[in-house]
Order: C-alpha cells, then structure tokens, then sequence
C-alpha cells in the first residue's frame, strides 16, 4: 500500500442510470481497481421511472470501499476526488433531516408531459430555448422538481421555508459526502445545471422567471460551480475525510473530455442505456435549428466556459436489457451479439424503442415503441438485430443533424460506453454511418473525464495536454455497405419512426 502523503491516484465515481462505479485511476490514466453496484430501477406506471437517493448514497460507500480496497490504497494516497453522473435525475430532499421527500424521479421518466405542455401554453415547446437551449420536454430536471412540489404532501411549504434542496445525483452525493446535514455543501457544476431547463446557458446564472413559472423557490437550487475546483473535502458522517472534492461533470460532458474532444469539430458518442452524441463547438453557443440541445461540454476552473451541441438518444443499452428482463429473449445482454450474428440481417424487422417519447432530433413525448415489418418468417435472431440495429439507426439520424447544424460532414466518430464490446454493432454503426467508428483503449472515459477534471484542479495533471497524451485508439471500424443499401435501411427506418408518433391517447 502507498505510504501517507504521497499522492499518487484519482478517484472517480460513476453515478449511472442502472449502476454506481467508483474506479481508481493512475497518473497514466489507467484503471488501477473499480467497484460497481447496480440500483433498483423502479417502475411504478407506464412511463415513471424511479430511483432510491438513499440505496444510491449507501451503494457509492459501498463501491468506494471495494475500489480503493481493491487497489489496496487508503485515502491519503487519493490526490483528488471526481463526480460524473446521470444528468437531469431529480433528487428533492429536506436539509434538516437528510430525507428525500420522495424517490428520485429519473431522466427517462415521462409524467411531466401535462406540467411542459402547460409551461409550453401558447408559445409551444421552445419557449425556453433561446434562453437555456433546451426544447420543453419531460427529459428535464425543472418539470420533475415542479411535479414533486405539486404531488409530494407538505413538500411546497417545506420548500417555501428553505427547508427542500434539489439536486442531480452529483449534488445530492456531493451534499453527503461533505457532512450532510451537519453542513453539507449544496453545489453542481455548469454541465448537470444546463441540462435543469433552469440555467441561462449564455450567462450561467439560475433564470429566476422560469423558476417561478416552474414554482421553484430558489433557496432550493444549488449554487453553480466550474467544472474543475475544489468544491468541498469529505467530512466525517460523509465519506473520504479531508480528501479534496474537485471535479464535477454530467456523464456525457465527462465522457466529451476523457475522449480529448477538446476542438472545434470533435465529436464523441456514448453508448450507455441512453446514447448521447456531442460535438465541441467551443466558446461559441451554437442553437440548433435539426433539434439538437446546446448545453455546456465543460468549464475549467476560470477559463472561459465550452460548449457543444448533443443529440440525446433516450434508449439503446436499455433496449437490450428490455429484451433480456421483459421478453427473457437472453439471459445476458452480451448473448444479444451470438444472437444477432445467426442470421444475416434483419429480416425486413425494425424496432423502435420509443419507451420515453422520442428524443433528439423528433422530441415527441407522445410516440412510444413500435416492432414492425414481422413476417412469419422473423425468428428471435432478427428480433436480436433489430434491437442493436436501432442503436445504430438513432445515432446515424443525430449524426445527420449535426452535420445539418454545423454545415460540415464529421469525418470518424470516436466511441465509448458499454456496448461499444460489441463488434457486430460497431461494424453495423459504421456501415450505417458511412464514416469510420473509432474506439480507444479505455473506454470507462466517463469516469476518465471526471478523474481528469478533479486531478486537473489538484495540480495532480497539468491540463487538457495530459488527456490528449494518454488517450490511445484501440480499433476502427471502416464502413463497408453499399451506398443503396445503406439509404434503404434509412428509408425504412423513417417509415417504421412513423408508426410510433402520436399515439399517447
Ligand atoms: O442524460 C442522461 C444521461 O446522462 C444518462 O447516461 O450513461 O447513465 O445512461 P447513462
């Protein structure tokens, strides 16, 4: 084990949809010991999606203590702490007891379709826009916290008397982690606040009239930091004591920068249980006329905020887990590949996972999922690769949008998240893309991002230049289809996106 006082790692934790990492990682950028635990996801209706802040608070002491015990390291060997997370998960809890007031209501989650259509009134869905960069839409934190508000029994008093703090899940750790409720630091960093509906994204400063449309006391919000700074120290009752917390990014902005997208140009794309795609626009603001988001992609301490462009895809990896979970198709999600690779190709089937509304680039909160095109000829095996096919489909469709934004053609697109394991998919994603589909060698760049952030406001690296040096390809993947065959599979995938929209009665 390391001796006290020298510094050598970085911790990051991975706040996810489905799981919550803590990975060790050296001054290379290598991944020294990881813990990970899943969380319940729970469904109580058609469309609500849940989780637990408290079973999230324990599993993240949990995962700590694996990881570092794993790396066989105490804290004093731990230079820095950084946070990356799911964005846009709403957590309301009382700071006089540490209690939620109710479960975290998740990004997937569409029970504020009536409160955005509401908010939309006459001036429809982008009445915001200009403002945040963001389109009305159930996806958003701000809605989630007006419904809590609105439902939860007592929870609008509470909040009107400053007792209620919000946060995504990086604020709500962040506050436990540095002593709860004996002073507790209430914080988030300009990525998780861009994705609230609630922060100008020109200024960075909470928007105090949408706030109030919204019936959102301000006492509730957090105060906005950079990206990169210390923001508080663990503290006893909390976690890590005396050991810097310094790095706070939304898993997709982590993931943007632990893949060194740090030009103009460059782009990335996460295949999580969502897939989400940026592209680094720099210090300008770029509005998106195809229906993608503007949202900050990183600040460093004081220099001068980033931002990018994101095409949002609401289900991918979750489809898989669908299929393994409520069809019992698989028994694992990686048996969906041996699946897909028996046959040849989709058999004429399209899924279309519309589970949560269709996000980027339609924004339809009232299309939901559709499998057509079945024959009697279609076999489980077809079913497999539709599913992974829709991945590619989703993404091939933001990529076509940021392209129309930007007016240049993305030349590679560099990969990352889970499913990028899959060689079939990523063949397949190529083909369909008809641009190369590059992976590096560490594909935990969520966490990376975030570990690079905190070492970053530490002094344990030097800036950007160390995340370009460590990063490495790993593969690439040449397209191979045909261009006709590449605009079929396109024109059917259009139509069988048709068959989903408007059908929330
Ligand atoms: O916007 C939601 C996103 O941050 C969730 O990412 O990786 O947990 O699916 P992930």
């Amino acid at each position: 084990s390391t001796d006290k006082g020298e510094k050598k790692y970085i911790l990051a934790i991975d706040q996810g949809t489905t799981s919550t990492r803590a990975i060790v990682f050296d001054h290379a950028g290598q991944i020294v010991a990881t813990g990970q635990k899943e969380h319940e996801q729970i469904f109580p209706k058609a469309g609500w999606v849940e989780h637990d802040p408290i079973e999230i608070w324990k599993n993240l002491r949990s995962v700590v203590a694996e990881a570092m015990s794993a790396a066989e390291i105490n804290r004093h060997a731990l230079a820095a702490v950084g946070i990356t997370n799911q964005r846009e998960t709403a957590v309301v809890w009382d700071k006089t007891t540490g209690e939620p007031v109710y479960n975290a209501i998740v990004w997937q989650d569409t029970r504020t379709q009536k409160i955005c259509d509401r908010l939309a009134g006459d001036e429809g869905a982008e009445k915001y826009k200009e403002r945040v960069g963001l389109p009305l839409a159930t996806y958003f934190s701000g809605p989630k916290i007006a419904w809590i508000l609105e439902n939860v029994e007592g929870a609008k008093e509470k909040a009107e008397a400053g007792d209620l703090l919000f946060g995504n899940t990086d604020s709500w750790l962040v506050w436990n982690m540095t002593g709860g409720v004996e002073g507790g630091v209430h914080v988030t960093d300009v990525t998780n606040a861009s994705r609230t509906m609630l922060m100008n994204i020109d200024t960075l400063d909470w928007n105090e009239d949408i706030a109030k449309d919204m019936g959102i006391p301000m006492s509730m919000l957090p105060e906005i930091k950079s990206s990169s700074e210390v923001y508080g120290h663990g503290r006893k009752n909390g976690l890590l004591i005396d050991t810097p917390i310094a790095g706070i990014l939304g898993d997709q902005q982590a993931a943007t920068f632990g893949q060194a997208c740090f030009e103009v140009g460059m782009a990335k794309n996460t295949y999580g249980t969502g897939n989400f795609m940026l592209i680094n626009t720099g210090e300008e603001l770029v509005h998106s006329e195809n229906g993608l988001l503007t949202t900050v992609a990183y600040k460093i301490g004081d220099s001068k905020p980033i931002y990018a462009l994101e095409g949002s895809v609401a289900v991918t990896g979750s489809l898989v887990q669908w299929v393994r979970d409520n069809l019992g198709l698989i028994t694992d999600a990686p048996e969906i590949e041996e699946l897909a690779k028996k046959v040849d190709d989709n058999g004429g089937c399209y899924i279309v996972p519309a589970f949560s509304g269709l996000f980027a680039p339609h924004w339809k909160s009232d299309a939901r999922g559709a499998i057509v095109g079945l024959t009697r000829y279609i076999t489980k095996n077809h079913i497999a690769r539709a599913a992974l096919e829709s991945t590619a489909f989703q993404s091939r469709e933001v990529l076509d949008a940021m392209n129309a934004d930007s007016g240049v053609e993305l030349t590679e697109l560099k990969v990352d998240g889970g499913m990028v394991k899959n060689e079939t998919l990523m063949q397949f994603q190529a083909d369909i893309l008809g641009v190369p589909v590059v992976r590096p060698k560490v594909i935990e760049t969520t966490a990376l991002g975030a570990a690079y952030a905190a070492g970053i406001a530490v002094g344990f690296w030097d800036g950007e230049q160390d995340v370009i040096d460590n990063w490495a390809e790993d593969k690439r993947w040449e397209p191979q289809m045909d261009e006709e065959t590449r605009a079929r599979y396109m024109r059917l995938w259009k139509k069988a996106i048709e068959r989903t929209l408007d059908w929330v009665d």
